[in-house]
């Protein structure tokens, strides 16, 4: 990578900012972490900073608070899940700034977690004085929060004007190798997936995937959008109506490279166990829940050909069972291919990890909105901010 990284930083005896992406999901109420994989996925950098002889202060946002204290947004649960990872204490600091903080600057070996930066609305503002005041904590500047490298905060961009010495973190390095491999020169055939409910999420992902891939395999509800547009009877599906005629450039520009679902599981509401049929023409009345078993095995076949997988996004309503089986055939196909594989988004995520086949998939990545924009061809402000080496 052509940024400096935590490996060409002299740690030792250093007080390390470390900007992780704690942004776990919670259990409304007794706020048990439901997903520990974003904190997992620091451990490498985390781990390498206290090898290396490092005082680590981590720093996270959670949530959206607005800029207000809210204590079902706090960062406790995560410092309690942490150090029975790390299987040593982590402090937890009131704030993320202020006299209190700055006395419980750690030693070398301790690990200290600040409390939610978007506890502060200057966070999100990219208040330079606020930036400062983070940056005066530290020696040297780590950035790991890949899954937060689009947004311009103090903590992701503002701070790094105001510490001696700035690097990616592991996992950074890690996102960014693997999404770098599969959109920059990638093995063809390389095939992408994309799903999920809306055409609009992904308009700019779809015009800069298909300069890149050979393939472009439709699924989830955004499917019915491109297929009304071309005057298919789509019945009640989901649709974003004032999308169709951007669906029709979209599906003029990528000419054929974009293939749609040529059957579909129909139910008449979106109800787990609700009776379903698979159909190629969706009748009034029924709404398009899942790709049917022919779209399953048109798609298998393209993915059994490729060298090399980009994957964003159910292909149905997965959340809902039985209408998981498109994504999760999907997600059988994509391992068994044995094509370089990068998957990205929480439920086409999931859907791998139903369908047990995790370890075959080269990279799934921690990011959500980071990953569609590093898709869609945009440079990621918190990577472009940091040296090169
Ligand atoms: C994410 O979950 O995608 C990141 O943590 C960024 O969160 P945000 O969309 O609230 O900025």
């Amino acid at each position: 990578m052509s940024k400096l990284t935590i490996h060409n930083l002299d740690l030792k005896n250093k007080r390390v900012f470390m900007r992780v992406d704690f942004n776990v999901p919670l259990a409304p109420g007794d706020q048990e972490i439901t997903s520990d994989k974003r904190i997992r996925a620091s451990l490498p950098s985390i781990n390498y900073a206290l090898e290396h002889g490092a005082a680590l202060i981590l720093a996270s946002h959670l949530g959206r608070p607005k800029g207000k204290p809210n204590p079902e947004m706090s960062l406790k649960p995560v410092a309690r899940r942490l150090e029975q990872l790390l299987g040593r204490p982590v402090k937890m600091a009131p704030d993320c700034i202020g006299p209190q903080v700055e006395a419980m600057k750690p030693a070398t070996g301790e690990v200290l977690l600040l409390e939610n930066l978007r506890f502060h609305p200057e966070e999100e503002k990219n208040d330079p004085a606020f930036a400062k005041q983070l940056a005066s904590l530290c020696d040297l500047y780590v950035n790991d929060a890949f899954g937060s490298a689009h947004r311009a905060h103090a903590s992701t961009v503002g701070m790094v004007a105001f510490v001696p010495k700035a690097a990616a973190g592991l996992l950074m390095e890690q996102e960014l190798k693997y999404l770098t491999m599969v959109t920059k020169n990638p093995a063809h055939p390389c095939v992408a997936i994309l799903g999920g409910a809306k055409v609009s999420d992904k308009i700019e992902v779809i015009f800069n995937l298909s300069k890149i891939v050979d393939k472009l395999l439709v699924g989830g509800a955004m499917a019915y959008t491109f297929l009304k547009a071309q005057g298919r009877p789509v019945g009640k599906s989901l649709l974003e109506d004032d999308k169709l005629d951007l669906a029709r450039q979209l599906l003029t520009s990528t000419q054929d490279k974009l293939m749609l679902p040529v059957d579909h599981v129909v139910a008449s509401e979106v109800k787990q166990g609700a009776a379903n049929q698979v159909v190629e023409a969706i009748p009034d009345g029924m709404m398009g829940v899942d790709i049917g078993t022919k779209t399953v095995e048109q798609y298998s076949k393209v993915i059994a050909g490729a060298k090399t997988i980009i994957w964003n996004g159910p292909m149905g309503v997965f959340e809902k069972l039985p209408f998981d089986k498109g994504t999760v055939a999907i997600a059988k196909a994509v391992a068994q291919s044995g094509a370089v594989s990068v998957v990205g988004g929480g439920d086409s995520e999931k859907a791998i990890k139903a369908a047990g086949v995790a370890e075959k998939i080269s990279h799934i990545s921690t990011g959500g909105g980071a990953t569609l924009e590093f898709l869609a061809g945009i440079e990621l402000v918190g990577v472009a901010i940091l040296p090169d080496k």
